[in-house]
Formats: structure tokens, sequence, C-alpha cells
């Protein structure tokens, strides 16, 4: 017998690579130039949000001048700062920037008392020489200062944000997506940096292009070609081993998604999203029941046959719109660029469309056979629409 699972790798490979390229894509600091000629020796592009960091560490007396830019629409602010007192948002000392009606740009220093600032500006928990300043140009804010770096330790927890606005009021950021991964621990003397966000950006989307590609396609395909190509005498028994290998690489992908999902979900203290993760457990218990029910699979000729068909197949329908629409559910939070959510909704009516007129066709041919053959339906299961 052919080995037909195979097809599935290529499209299987050719999805990893796209969504590999477009995690790794990023901005290049080194590029970057700045007013009035002023230079940095090292700079950092982070992980999120198309932020960059330059800046020139000074170890005679443990300051640093710094470059915060970030693109952001006029009306909005983007900030970057230091904690001082652990990681993330609340206790950071920061700097944001943000402009006027008239297009005056002001930096606002203050400390993030909690998850709902305040803002009223102060000083910082470091010493800041002289004032900062910044500038509104290409859709980006660059912002310069000069810091004493904290406890003189060359190595910092820092933060950076951006969030829409108007007219000078400092809106609150979204907070999901990029927006709360913007925090890692940065060495300015080596520039090496750390983030929760690399390897948590990272694995969130291995968990999305996992569970997509599994749950979101291979899986449906699996259905479809049990339900069209078995109308084919001709494909009997080649379908079933078809739909077997999608099924189960669906489900060994999708599970390996599933669990990076649950590890994800444990790993974030603040913040939980219940009915992605409800409906994914609910996803994945169908799916397993599904497996193991296929051990129990009547023969043919067995009367519970038809039953264990009805099962199967509402169970399996279950599973393939929860996941359907738990993707779009992931989407939503990951919010990677638009484009990815354009590219599955195509997939999906790609296979919508094709699933529609596929069925068009079985009804034509099944009624045809009833037609030629009045004892067809009822002693062969092959070609049954149920
Ligand atoms: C405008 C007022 C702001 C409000 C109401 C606000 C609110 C929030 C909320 C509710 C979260 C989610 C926390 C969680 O779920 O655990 C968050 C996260 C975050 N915020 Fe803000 N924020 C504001 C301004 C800022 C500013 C100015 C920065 C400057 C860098 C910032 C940086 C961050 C970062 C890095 C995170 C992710 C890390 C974490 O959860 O601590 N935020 N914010
Ligand atoms: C920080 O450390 C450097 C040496 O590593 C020292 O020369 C400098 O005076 C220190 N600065 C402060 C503010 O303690
Ligand atoms: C720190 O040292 C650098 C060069 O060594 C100097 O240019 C700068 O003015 C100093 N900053 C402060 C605040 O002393
Ligand atoms: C400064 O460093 C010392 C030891 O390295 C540490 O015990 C202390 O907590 C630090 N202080 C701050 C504000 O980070």
């Amino acid at each position: 017998m052919a080995r037909p699972g195979h097809s599935a790798w290529p499209l299987l490979a050719g999805v990893l690579l796209l969504a590999a390229s477009a995690a790794g894509q990023s901005q290049n600091c080194q590029s970057a130039s700045f007013q009035n000629g002023r230079a940095f020796q090292q700079c950092n592009n982070m992980a999120v949000l198309g932020a960059t960091l330059h800046w020139t560490y000074h170890a005679a007396n443990g300051t640093a001048d710094i470059a915060f830019r970030a693109p952001q629409q006029s009306s909005g602010w983007v900030a970057w700062g230091i904690n001082t007192q652990g990681s993330g948002m609340a206790g950071s000392s920061v700097f944001i920037v943000s402009q006027d009606s008239a297009g005056a740009v002001s930096v606002l220093t203050t400390v993030l008392e909690g998850t709902s600032p305040s803002l009223t500006s102060g000083s910082l928990r470091f010493n800041v020489p002289g004032a900062p300043t910044a500038a509104y140009a290409n859709g980006e804010y660059t912002m310069f200062a000069t810091i004493a770096l904290p406890n003189n330790s060359t190595t910092q927890n820092t933060v950076w944000q951006a969030g829409p606005g108007n007219t000078g009021a400092i809106a609150p950021h979204t907070t999901s997506g990029p927006n709360v991964l913007s925090m890692q621990r940065l060495d300015f003397l080596s520039g090496q940096s750390t983030g929760a966000s690399n390897s948590r950006l990272h694995r969130r989307n291995i968990h999305g292009v996992l569970n997509a590609v599994s749950w979101g396609i291979l899986i449906p395909l699996g259905a479809m070609i049990a339900r069209y190509l078995r109308v084919f005498e001709a494909a009997d028994p080649a379908w079933f081993y078809l739909h077997i290998t999608c099924q189960l690489s669906g489900y060994i992908l999708g599970v390996a998604g599933w669990g990076l999902g649950l590890k994800l979900g444990s790993e974030s203290k603040g913040i939980t999203y219940d009915a992605h993760r409800n409906i994914g457990i609910a996803i994945f218990c169908l799916a397993t029941l599904q497996v193991f029910a296929l051990l129990l699979r009547p023969d043919k000729k067995n009367k519970y046959r038809l039953y264990w068909n009805i099962y199967h197949h509402s169970v399996g329908y279950s599973a393939i719109v929860l996941s359907a629409v738990n993707i779009f559910k992931g989407l939503d939070i990951l919010k990677p660029a638009s484009g990815w959510k354009k590219s599955y909704i195509a997939i999906l009516a790609t296979l919508g469309g094709v699933a529609l007129f596929l069925e068009a066709i079985t009804w034509v041919i099944v009624l045809r056979r009833k037609k030629s053959d009045k004892s067809y339906g009822a002693t062969n299961g092959n070609g049954r629409v149920v």
C-alpha cells in the first residue's frame, strides 16, 4: 500500500517555516541614526512593539546615555523604564513620551505604583542627571536621557510600553499580546538581554502554529477525506488510512500544542484566558475520546455500527467547530500581524468551499447509485451520508 500520509508533511513544514520566519523578523538597531550627530556604542532590538534601545555606558561613573526609540501614532505614547523593585510594570521608574495637539513632545518621569498608576510627574528611584528630551519623526518617538544605573549595577530589569492617548493624555495600553511581554533583563555592559519576553513570545508563537496546523488544518482535512473520498469505491480502503494518518498526526501535534498552552497558562500569574483555556480542554477531551473510540469500532456489518458512526461524526464535528472558535480566540490573545488572521480565514474558507463542492458531488453520486441499485445504501457502508 502507498504511504499516503506523507503528502501532508510538505504543507506542514511550509507553514512552520513561514511562522518561524515571521516570528524571527526584527528591526536592526545598528543602522539607526540620530539628530545632531548623536551616536551610541551599543544597542538592543527589543522583542516586541518594534522598540530599540541605544546606549553608551560609562564605567567610570556608572552612568549610561540612552536613546529609546519606538514607533507609535502621533496621538499615542511610548515609555521605557527600569524596575528597581522586581520585574514587570508595578514598581518601575519610567519615562513616558507623548505629544499634545500642537505636536509639542514632552517626557514625564514617574514611578508606577501599580497597574492603575496615577501618572503624576515625580523623581525616579535612580538619578537622572540632566533633563530628558524627546522628539517625534517618521512615526517614531525617540527619547534621550542620561541615567545613573540603580545600585551601580550594569544589569537591570527593564520595561517598555506603547499606548493610545489623545492630545497629551496617557490612556491605558492594551493588556494582552505584545503589550504584556515588553520586559527584559538587560546588561548595559555586555549588551546581552534575557527576556521573559523573547522566549515566552517564541513559545506562544509555537503554541499558536502547532494548534492552528493540527486542530485547524490537519483534522478538518482528515474529516473531509473520510467524508468525500470514500464515496469512490476505488478509494476504499485508502481513504481510511489517509484519514487515520491525518487525524493521528493532527492529534499528536495538537496535544503537543495543547500541553504547551497549559504550560504557558500556568506561568502567567496575572492574566487568565478562561474561555480559550476551557475550550482547549474540551477539544482535547473530545479528540482523545475519538482516538479511543477507534479501538471500540464495531465491524461494518454489526448493527451497532450505525450508532457508532453517528457518535463518531457528532463528536468529530463538534471538535472541529470548537477548534475554529478557539483558534480565533487565540489569535485575539496573541495579536500577531493581521495577516495571520486573514490567512487563517482564507484557509477556513478554502476548506469550507471545497467541502461544499464535494458535498454536492457526493449527493449526486449517492442519489444516482440509489436509483440504479436500490439495495446499495442499506447493505454497504460506502457512500453513506450520515
Ligand atoms: C496608563 C496607565 C497604565 C495602566 C492603567 C496600565 C495597566 C496595566 C495592566 C492592567 C497590566 C496587566 C497586568 C497583569 O495582568 O498582571 C499591565 C501590564 C504591563 N504594563 Fe502597564 N499600565 C499603564 C501604563 C504603563 C506604562 C507607562 C508602562 C511603561 C513601561 C507600562 C508597562 C507595562 C508592562 C511592561 C506590562 C507587562 C508586565 C506586567 O504585567 O507587569 N504600563 N499594565
Ligand atoms: C560605580 O562603580 C564604579 C566602578 O565600577 C565606580 O567607579 C563609581 O564611582 C561607582 N558609582 C557610584 C555612584 O557608586
Ligand atoms: C560620566 O563619565 C562620562 C565619561 O567618562 C562623562 O562624559 C559624563 O559627563 C559623566 N557623567 C556624570 C554625571 O558625571
Ligand atoms: C543593591 O545590591 C545589593 C547587593 O548587591 C542588594 O542587596 C540590594 O538589594 C540592592 N538594592 C537595590 C535597590 O536593588
